[in-house]
């Protein structure tokens, strides 16, 4: 299908399912990222939109919109806490998880503290360490593209004062892992001045038997927080709704510094409508799926090297220079992502719909003819 009828289809089916005008099964898709204009792959959006019940619950509750969200708050938390098994003061909501990345890097900061991550990885927290109050030591990704944990650990260990450790699992821009029990085993030991901030953004998409969640240390070590959002497998990036998960006085020290009703209702709304909608995940996780087979079959046709990636994005060679790559996918209306220091040999293509992912490899494979890639 040419992509105008494609997104045709998708916005007629949108605009059905945002009025609330006829039934939509929830299996199928209700919208585009946009009516019109370019592809966008290059923020790891979830390209399926709100799920038909976010959407029904975001327009229902536009009546109570201008009540503060105080119940609609409270519920979610609960529903979040029931989740995850913890207690309800240890979710904090945040403004997508990037509220809870940038105030633990605030709060955390001290006159002579160390930011410790892994490199090249999601650049947000950097943004935030405020300017010379963190010394930052970036850590290459071992062979395997994991964290090295080792010598993360090597060096949080020189230091007496406060170390903030953000680990990205799996790692944004690379869509690797890194070994679920390395990262317990430094936990385990790791003295009360190194805190941990596992940013698990990306969790629902890994199918690894080494995964699971950081989740479980929240009780017994006040240094561990975990940052979770909604704005990946649940499609609501425009909403901006996330939540970090700690120990309950680690999380009351977070929300000091936090807007204190920083959620709003549509978003509270959408999120307590998503998570009760069971097959939301498996329909993102389907869709990803099958956009990823797309993108693979395509650049192993191409002979380009890819990570192989456990979320919603893989990092794939350009063969050639990255700022030319982006702006000629930019002339052929396709968004593709920034650059990653030092990989930049390599692009960062978020998966969008299986439909989208195929025009994205026509777009390749002219590149190829003409020998830009
Ligand atoms: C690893 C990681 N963490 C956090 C975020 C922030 O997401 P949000 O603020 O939308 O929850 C992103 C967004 O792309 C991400 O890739």
């Amino acid at each position: 299908m040419r992509r105008r009828a494609f997104l045709q289809t998708g916005m007629a089916a949108g605009i059905a399912g945002a009025t609330g005008l006829g039934s939509t099964p929830s299996h199928i898709r209700t919208t585009p990222i946009t009516a019109e204009g370019p592809l966008r792959l290059s923020s790891n959006e979830n390209a399926l939109g709100l799920s038909p019940a976010a959407r029904r619950a975001v327009i229902d509750g536009i009546p109570e919109a201008n009540r503060y969200p105080g119940a609609k708050r409270r519920e979610l938390v609960a529903a979040l806490a029931a989740k995850h098994g913890v207690a309800r003061e240890s979710i904090v909501l945040g403004c997508g998880s990037t509220e809870v990345l940038q105030v633990m890097v605030q709060a955390s900061a001290t006159r002579r503290c160390a930011l410790v991550t892994a490199n090249p990885t999601f650049e947000d927290v950097f943004d935030y360490g405020i300017p010379e109050t963190y010394r930052v030591e970036r850590v290459p990704l071992d062979a395997n593209m994991a964290h090295d944990i080792d010598r993360m650990r090597d060096l949080a260990a020189l230091s007496w004062d406060p170390v903030l450790v953000y680990i990205c699992n799996p790692n944004n821009p690379t869509g690797t892992l890194t070994a679920c029990s390395d990262v317990d085993s430094w936990i385990e030991d790791a003295p009360a001045n190194i805190r941990f901030m596992i940013d698990e953004a990306y969790f629902e998409y890994v199918d690894d038997d080494g995964y699971w969640s950081a989740i479980k240390w929240i009780e017994q070590r006040p240094n561990v927080v975990v940052a979770r959002t909604f704005s990946k497998i649940y499609g609501m990036a425009g909403m901006r709704l996330g939540y970090g998960i700690a120990h309950p006085d680690t999380a009351a020290h977070i929300r000091r510094f936090m807007c204190q009703v920083n959620a709003n209702e549509l978003a509270l709304r959408a999120a307590l409508a998503s998570l009760e909608d069971g097959g939301l995940v498996g329909r993102s996780l389907d869709a990803n799926t099958r956009a990823k087979q797309v993108v693979y079959s395509c650049l192993e046709e191409l002979d380009l090297e890819y990570l192989p990636t456990q979320t919603n994005f893989v990092m794939h060679r350009i063969n050639g220079d990255l700022r030319t790559y982006r702006e000629r996918m930019r002339e052929h209306d396709v968004w593709v992502g920034r650059p990653f220091p030092p990989m930049l040999s390599y692009n960062r293509l978020s998966f969008g719909l299986p439909e989208e992912m195929e025009r994205f490899t026509e777009v390749l494979r002219e590149f190829r003819t003409k020998g830009w890639v």
